[in-house]
């Protein structure tokens, strides 16, 4: 049987989804001058991208960056990168990194269909809001603050999903119009592509439980993390609205835990002080100033920020065993996705493939058995009956 089909055979009924970020910037995913054996070309990045779907990752996340700061000194273009990815690989989905602002719903509509088609329906988007005033001053783009952001997100978002699902679309915002538009041809994806989105903040969590399909945050604990499911899906179901979760976090399995240990320590002796600060300074911003400050990174510490998005507070770094147990443990808080960086990605999305995702998918069985004799022994349904929504998600 091959690694594929072992891994398809062992799934649960409700199954962790897994991505990974494209490093389509230079520098990797930490801010560090430590040896990465990581590249930002596409040449690497396409052979990634077939080695993470034969190892069983589901997405690649690429992520969108006008200027350089902070390291990431160059940065591909999202779309048109993630184009690139989709034509190398034939299962894996592509998630493009999308900046209101930069780019309108009219553009992304008619881009994110034409893709979908290329790609027989494997293209998804990640509508991020911006954090990084110095990139939108630098393309003289306005600056709006912080939860102006989101509402324009909003607004984006839903110009996206009437163009994608009705003809002679109307819409009267404060920010898009549209006047009787009829999109053809409509994506493949029904109702339409997956729309992701980034954030921590009241804003991003109210945004996602009106609009989002999944909501991707920073790293964190499965306490943390569990807060802001809670939160998010209460309000979802005021309105009938279902938001899947996904969490970043920096893997480091080896086959000892101090192995791990010493390749994160390795990594923060390494850190590019200035850069980490400098990045430190702007992502704070960033994450105060949104009003009630529970923003990205407003409780980051300095070792936190040595990954872009506290990846180390998920705390994925150890044996393939402790990883699983901890990835299964951050399912059982309500997580649908985990985000994976790595260090070395091609060999590490190798090695994951190899011996963290099996122990995950054992692991998430038996974790399916104990729920399903609690419920007979209660009475109750069997397991992951009630989970899903009745709105769907695209196919
Ligand atoms: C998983 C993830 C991916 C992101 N990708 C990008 C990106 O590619 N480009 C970008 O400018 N911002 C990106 N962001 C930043 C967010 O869009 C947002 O600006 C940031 O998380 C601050 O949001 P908050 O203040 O609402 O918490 C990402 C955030 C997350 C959590």
């Amino acid at each position: 049987m091959s690694q594929d089909q072992d891994i398809h055979a062992l799934s649960s009924s409700n199954p962790l989804k897994f991505a990974y970020w494209v490093p389509n910037v230079s520098g990797g995913l930490v801010v560090s001058t430590i040896a990465q054996r990581t590249d930002w070309s596409l040449e690497y990045n396409q052979r990634l991208a077939q080695v993470a779907e034969r190892a069983g990752f589901d997405y690649a996340l690429s992520q969108i960056r006008f200027t350089a700061g902070y390291g990431a000194e160059h940065q591909h273009e999202s779309v048109s990168f993630s184009q690139a990815l989709l034509h190398a690989t034939t299962r894996l989905k592509v998630l493009a990194a999308i900046l209101p602002g930069p780019w309108s719903p009219a553009v992304v509509a008619k881009q994110i269909a034409t893709i979908d088609h290329i790609s027989q329906g494997r293209i998804g988007i990640n509508v991020v809001s911006g954090w990084f005033k110095g990139e939108f001053q630098a393309i003289g783009e306005p600056w709006l603050e912080h939860d102006e952001r989101y509402r324009r997100s909003e607004e984006f978002i839903r110009a996206l999903k009437g163009i994608w699902t009705q003809d002679e679309f109307t819409f009267k915002g404060d920010f898009y119009r549209f006047n009787r538009y009829t999109l053809s041809p409509k994506p493949v994806q029904r109702p339409h592509p997956e729309i992701f989105q980034g954030g921590s903040s009241r804003a991003a969590r109210d945004m996602a439980a009106r609009v989002s399909d999944w909501y991707l945050t920073n790293g964190n604990t499965p306490e943390g993390v569990k807060q802001q499911i809670d939160d998010i899906r209460a309000k979802a179901a005021e309105t009938g609205h279902y938001v899947r979760i996904g969490i970043n976090a920096f893997v480091i399995a080896r086959d000892t835990e101090e192995e791990a240990r010493a390749v994160l320590k390795d990594i923060i002796d390494h850190a590019h002080v200035e850069a980490v600060h400098a990045f430190g300074e702007a992502a704070r911003q960033a994450g105060r100033s949104s009003p009630e400050g529970e923003g990205n990174w407003a409780k980051s510490t300095f070792e936190d920020l040595v990954q872009y998005n506290d990846g180390f507070r998920t705390n994925l770094i150890g044996t393939p065993r402790q990883v699983a147990e901890r990835i299964v443990a951050l399912k059982a808080v309500g997580v649908d996705l985990i985000l994976a960086g790595f260090l070395h990605f091609i060999e590490e999305v190798e090695y994951f493939g190899q011996k963290v995702l099996p122990l995950v998918r054992e692991l998430e069985l038996e974790a399916d058995r104990k729920q399903q004799q609690q419920q007979q022994h209660a009475g109750g349904n069997p397991a992951g009956a009630a989970r899903e929504p009745a709105e769907a998600v695209a196919a």
